[in-house]
Parts: C-alpha cells; structure tokens; sequence
C-alpha cells in the first residue's frame, strides 16, 4: 500500500507545476509520508512494549548491548510539524549524487523548500533536470544556490567539499545553517581547509546507506537510520534543527553521534567489511577454490551466491545464530571452529585500517585521488578491472539463472 501511495505521490509531484499546484502536491505527499509514518508507528508501537525502552514518543533511551544510547525516531516529527518548522527555509541541496538524489527527492516530496546547486552543465546538472529539478526556479549553479540557500546542505564529493570551500566560505553567512552527511571535511581540516564561520549552526545527517536506499526505503514507507550530530551550536537549536532534517530527508531513526566518531566509523567500515573487506575476503575464497580444480560456478555459487541469496539475508532478519541455526550440524561446527581463526587473522589489518583512517592517510587519499578532474573516469576503470574479474563474470552467468532473472538489469 505503501509505495502505491508513494508512486502516486511521486507522478503528482511530476506533473504538477510547483508553484501553481503547491496544495495538490502537499496533498499527494501527506498522503505517501502518512503511509510512511503509520508503518513505523506501528513498528514504535511494538517496540515501546520492550522492557529496555525509556523515554517520551520520539525520543527513547534503548540499551545496546548494555550500553544505553538515545535514538530519535520520526514519529516526532508528523509532516505538518515538519513543513511549518521549514517554512521561512529554503534547503540548498549542493551537489547531486548518489546523496543529493535521495536526500534531495524525498525532502521535496516531503513538501520542503528545496533547491539544488551544482555546475552547470555537468552530469550532475543532466541529472537533476531529469529529476525535475528546473533551471532557474529549482536548480542553480553552486554560488547561486548558496545565497539563495538558508540551510546549505553540503553534499559535493568530500573532495569537491575541500576544492570550492575557497569560493563556498564567504557565501555561508550568519544566520544560514551549514549541513553535512559525513564529519570528513570539517574533521580532517588541516588537510581539507574546511574551517566553517564562527557564526552559524554546523550540522550532520549521515545517512547509513547510499543515496539510491535513501530514497527507495522513503518510498516504501520505511527510513533509513541515520547519524545525527552538532560540531557548532551558535543559535541553541542545532540538534533539534539536524533532527528535523534527517526526518525531512527520509530518515526513520536518527542515532546521535560526534562528527569524529561518524567518520572514523564510517571511513573504517567501508574499507572494511562493506566494501573493501568482503571484495577481499570472496576474492581470496574463490582464488582457493579455483587453485584446487573446481569451476567457476561452483566456486562462485560457494562463495558469493549463497552468501548473498541465502545466509547474508538470514544474519540481517535475525542475527548471525540465527543464521548458524539454518545450517547443518556440519556447517555449524566447522563455522565455530574456523571463525575464531579468521577473527585472528583480520584483527591486526583492522588495526591497521582503524589507524590510517585515524591519522588521515586514507582522507589524503582520497582527497588527492577524487580531487582530479578525470575522478569519474579515472574510478570507472578500476571498477571495470573489478567487473571483468574472473568471480564476478562467472557470477554474471550464474545470476542469469536465477528465476526473477532481468536481462536489463545487469
Ligand atoms: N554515497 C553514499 O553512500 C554516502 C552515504 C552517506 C554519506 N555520504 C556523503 O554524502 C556526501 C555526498 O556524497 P555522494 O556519494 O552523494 O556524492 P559523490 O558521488 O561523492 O559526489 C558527487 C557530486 O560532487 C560533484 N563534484 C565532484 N567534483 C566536483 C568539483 N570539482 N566541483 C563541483 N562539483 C563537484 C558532482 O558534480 P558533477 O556531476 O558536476 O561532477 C556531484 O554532484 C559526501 O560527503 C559523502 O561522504 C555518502
């Protein structure tokens, strides 16, 4: 029901002209985001049955683990609170990526004020026009979005935020508020130079997820959860105005951190078991497996197949025993047996990671790296060596097989 709602929303909200159709287009909205809010309401409510729940509706104290954490939930925040808080804002959304599609998208379908900056003329350009986005009512080149901007939602590449701070800084005036989705240019200044005025509010919403979930677990009815954090707090109202905006954006549940914690954490994580690690760790599997004379497809299907098909799914529903328990008595012992063994071995390289993301090294990087004019084309070979890796042709055949199959979708 959800995202039928949601769809409808969304063609509304094409077709309407935004000035003339503002009330059918709020209509259209309330509708999707009330679908939204009712099925994490009914989520809250099952939750706030759980013992280990503290606090008013909103905002709870759970215990993780034994540690207690405070998570903020949108429910706070129904969309005629939200719409009014915003309503003398306009949300300059800067750059359109993976980020600025689905932060951009559903803040706009959440009936705000939204504008997007980008160069003009650029693939970024391109795509928010076929977004909607229009050339001089709601999209504008950087500077010009800046000034029209009350809250800058910064979301360039962290190596563009590094680049035009120069020429971004003087725009970003008392009064406006200065928003990132990652710690990393104000963190690591001394490499990026990024140091904000004295004299406005510097929020963070990190989403924990690419800009593509942002915006398909939005149209579900779902939200992503998200980071939420304060580097400079000048009016007194920073936290609330950053929690309001993860709501806006597609947030669900909002977890408080610091802008150092979010980066450290999010720069590990990526080269770590997200993307970098789990790359290595199927490579290293299938190498073996190959070595010792077994096909493609069966290296492939033991490897990754099942892993993404069937067990990841069950560790994400329910914990990895949960996952263990699925298995035979054969697969769980030998499990418990070698996982201590594999802890072992990647501890010292997370130790490694943890330090060159704690000492900069990694920003510098990628800083240097995504910081060139041919970053695009220059990434888009490296993921074409991976792409022709002998794994994932392999696993390319073997998903044609599988019944929901799309050609088109590879
Ligand atoms: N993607 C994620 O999964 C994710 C998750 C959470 C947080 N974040 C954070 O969100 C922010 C945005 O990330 P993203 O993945 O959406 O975007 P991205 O792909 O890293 O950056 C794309 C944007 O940067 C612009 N850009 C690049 N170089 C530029 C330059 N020299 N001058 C002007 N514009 C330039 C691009 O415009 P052109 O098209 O014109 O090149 C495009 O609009 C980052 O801080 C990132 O760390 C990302």
């Amino acid at each position: 029901m959800a995202s039928i709602a949601s769809r409808s929303a969304s063609q509304a909200l094409r077709t309407a002209s935004r000035r003339a159709c503002r009330a059918s287009v709020k209509a259209a909205v309330a509708r999707t985001q009330a679908a939204s809010y009712s099925l994490l309401a009914r989520r809250a409510g099952r939750a706030s049955q759980a013992p280990s729940i503290l606090g008013s509706r909103g905002i709870k104290t759970l215990d993780f683990a034994g540690t207690k954490e405070v998570v903020y939930e949108r429910s706070d925040w129904p969309l005629p609170k939200l719409q009014e808080y915003f309503k003398n804002d306009t949300l300059a959304l800067i750059g359109y990526g993976s980020q600025g599609h689905g932060q951009g998208l559903n803040a706009r379908d959440n009936g705000l004020n939204v504008i997007v900056g980008v160069r003009k003329d650029g693939e970024s350009w391109r795509q928010a026009i076929a977004d909607g986005w229009v050339p001089g009512e709601t999209l504008f080149p950087i500077e010009e979005a800046i000034q029209k901007g009350t809250i800058i939602m910064n979301l360039l590449s962290d190596a563009a935020q590094s680049q035009t701070w120069p020429k971004i800084a003087p725009l970003i005036t008392k009064g406006k508020t200065l928003y990132f989705s990652h710690g990393f240019s104000v963190v690591y200044k001394n490499d990026t130079k990024v140091v904000p005025p004295a004299d406005v509010d510097v929020i963070l919403v990190a989403p924990k997820g690419s800009g593509r979930t942002v915006r398909t677990l939005f149209k579900e009815g779902r939200g992503i959860n998200a980071s939420i954090a304060v580097w400079q707090d000048v009016t007194g109202q920073a936290k609330e105005k950053a929690t309001a905006i993860a709501v806006g954006i597609g947030a669900g549940y909002m977890y408080e951190t610091t802008f150092e914690k979010e980066v450290y954490s999010d720069l590990y994580g990526e080269r770590g078991v997200l993307m970098g690690g789990i790359q290595g760790m199927f490579l290293a599997q299938y190498q073996v497996l190959r070595k010792n004379g077994h096909s493609p497809s069966e290296a492939f299907n033991e490897t990754v197949e099942e892993a993404t098909q069937s067990l990841f799914p069950l560790i994400g529903a329910n914990g990895m025993d949960y996952m263990y328990n699925a298995c035979s008595t054969t697969a769980r012992r030998g499990a418990l047996d070698w996982a201590p063994i594999f802890e072992q071995a990647n501890l010292p390289v997370f130790e490694k990671l943890y330090e060159s993301v704690k000492n900069g090294t990694e920003t510098r990087k990628s800083l240097e790296f995504n910081g060139r004019s041919t970053y695009r084309q220059d990434l888009a070979k490296e993921l074409a060596e991976i792409d022709n890796q002998e794994i994932w042709r392999a696993g390319k055949v073997v998903r044609s097989l599988r019944p929901d199959y799309k050609p088109d979708s590879e």
